[in-house]
């Protein structure tokens, strides 16, 4: 099949775009109001686009909050999700006034971030504080609808000394969830090594 999305219906049940680009990394995206009132919400449009400066983007489909206080305080966390974590990070994703603390709505216990305001998630694996360095208007398929990607700089990155082992990273142990298509979600349990031909 074949379809060009801006002027033609993919005659599917759902859109299939989100069960072709996946498994996608979920940013445990962390931020706090101009009242310092905490927020947490799960953002799977979320990756690592630059290593030297490293910086991160999450994209919010819809005026959220975590947007709103990007705006407001220029700063937030990337955590990242272990699937020890998920109901948690479901619970996270509910729509609730601004004014409920989704830390305490999931059961999470907020950690003291060392570089920014906001906190990061307890028993998260890894935690990028990040200052926002830009935020893009993109194209909106709804009229009135915002669709803006924030881009932060990272500065400062926690790692659990868990999941560091002979100075790596024992990425398979931190067993990451990633965003699928529809309802569904991954567990990166396993990873493999495959050296670059000119290594
Ligand atoms: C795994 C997962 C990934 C999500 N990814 C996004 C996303 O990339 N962009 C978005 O706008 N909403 C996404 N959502 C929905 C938001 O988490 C949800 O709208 C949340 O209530 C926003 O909270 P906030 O208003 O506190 O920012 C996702 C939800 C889940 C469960």
């Amino acid at each position: 099949m074949y379809y060009e999305p801006l002027t033609q219906d993919h005659g599917l049940r759902h859109t299939p775009l989100k069960a072709l680009v996946f498994p996608r990394p979920i940013g445990w995206i962390s931020t706090v109001n101009a009242q310092g009132q905490p927020n947490l919400a799960p953002y799977s449009f979320f990756n690592l686009v630059s290593d030297a400066p490293a910086m991160v983007e999450f994209c919010s489909s819809g005026e959220k909050d975590s947007l709103r206080n990007c705006e407001a305080t220029g700063e937030f966390v990337a955590n990242l999700v272990s699937a020890r974590q998920t109901q948690q990070m479901n619970a996270s994703s509910t729509a609730l006034p601004s004014e409920v603390n989704e830390f305490e709505f999931a059961g999470l216990q907020a950690v003291a971030s060392q570089s920014v305001k906001a906190p990061r998630v307890d028993g998260a694996p890894a935690s990028l504080e990040c200052k926002v360095h830009d935020i893009i208007e993109l194209p909106s398929s709804q009229p009135g609808r915002r669709n803006a990607m924030v881009l932060g700089l990272v500065t400062g990155v926690y790692i659990d000394d868990t999941y560091i082992k002979d100075g790596m990273v024992d990425q398979a142990a931190m067993t990451l969830l990633a965003r699928c298509g529809y309802r569904d979600y991954a567990k990166i349990e396993r990873v493999f090594e495959l050296g670059r031909p000119d290594d």
